[in-house]
């Protein structure tokens, strides 16, 4: 017997056969993966939170980079779709022992999987992936440049708050440019019809944010009386290879999301943040186990995502 959720899930596919960043998303795939998220959301509340969707599927996780959230989720939906699921860890493997990338990643692919998500610290690398393998590939994020999960899952998040994107007035707060985070969010809240304004230091704004199409204002204050929600980005010290600001209570000073500067604002304020957190840095506790921050929201919604984009991408096309 099929499924409830069968009757539900949006059949479609996306343009492209990767999910390698939104650079090259467009709005009618965000559109299709936030709409089957939303189908998938409602299995992980059900009793038994699986469905056989990818039956017969084989994804690794290749992970070159320390994960909580994005590497359990990625694992959790592969298992709610029923889907064989093995992960790889650059530290416990042969790597160690001088195997290249290239050699890692066919070898990997010889095993006969369909899908590789992949987290890396050099940018582009997973574009770079899929000149060795044919095997489907997933950005879960590549150094500073794109996290496209992520995005999607804040932009659900946002989507499931407000009810809309479209018109959501939303502030990055903090390192926008070591974030990848950031990346894939400025392009899918445009994409999607957000207006988007960058806050921090001037040392952290990348070069050329002159040409992404968004407001840049240092002024914090200004932009939490302007904006619907915020995401606050975490510094991103390992990626650093200098100090961009003079002292952690400076930055906490002048763009720290604290409890006194909420208390001020005069309406609700969505918060966000990405995970992980430095408590007490760019944001407080208080602020942070808030009742509008939607922090562990956007962690669960992240499960639902990845299942809509596994399953777009792998679920079996009907004959042509
Ligand atoms: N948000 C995020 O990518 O968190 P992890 O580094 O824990 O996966």
């Amino acid at each position: 017997m099929l499924s409830i959720w069968w009757t539900t899930a949006k059949m479609g596919f996306l343009q492209n056969r990767h999910l390698l960043g939104l650079a090259d998303a467009p709005a009618e795939d965000i559109r299709l993966i936030l709409e089957n998220a939303f189908t998938f959301r409602e299995v992980l509340d059900r009793p038994i939170k699986k469905v056989p969707t990818l039956q017969g599927k084989t994804v690794v996780n290749l992970f070159f980079e320390p994960s909580t959230r994005t590497r359990i989720s990625f694992e959790l939906a592969q298992k709610r779709l029923s889907a064989d699921t093995v992960n790889f860890s650059a530290s416990a493997s042969s790597l160690q022992k001088g195997e290249s990338f290239k050699d890692t990643a066919q070898n990997i692919e010889a095993m006969k999987v369909d899908c590789i998500i992949m987290r890396h610290p050099v940018p582009g690398a997973s574009i770079h992936l899929t000149k060795y393998v044919d095997s489907v590939v997933v950005n879960a994020g590549d150094g500073a440049h794109e996290h496209p999960t992520q995005a999607l899952l804040d932009m659900m998040s946002l989507q499931e708050r407000f009810g809309r994107i479209e018109g959501l007035k939303v502030g990055i707060v903090g390192d926008i440019s070591h974030s990848r985070v950031a990346g894939s969010n400025i392009l899918g809240l445009q994409k999607m019809g957000a207006e988007v304004t960058l806050c921090g230091p001037p040392t952290m704004m990348p070069l050329g944010v002159g040409a992404l199409g968004v407001t840049v204002n240092h002024n914090l204050d200004e932009v939490l009386d302007w904006a619907d929600a915020i995401n606050v980005l975490r510094i991103q010290r390992e990626r650093m290879g200098a100090s961009y600001f003079p002292s952690v209570r400076e930055y906490r000073h002048l763009f720290g999301i604290t409890q006194e500067r909420i208390e001020r604002l005069k309406k609700q304020l969505i918060i966000m943040h990405p995970g992980p957190m430095n408590r007490g840095v760019e944001i407080d506790s208080d602020v942070a186990d808030s009742e509008n921050a939607i922090i562990l929201d956007q962690v669960l919604n992240g499960v639902a995502i990845r299942m809509a984009v596994l399953y777009l991408l792998l679920g079996d096309k009907p004959e042509e």
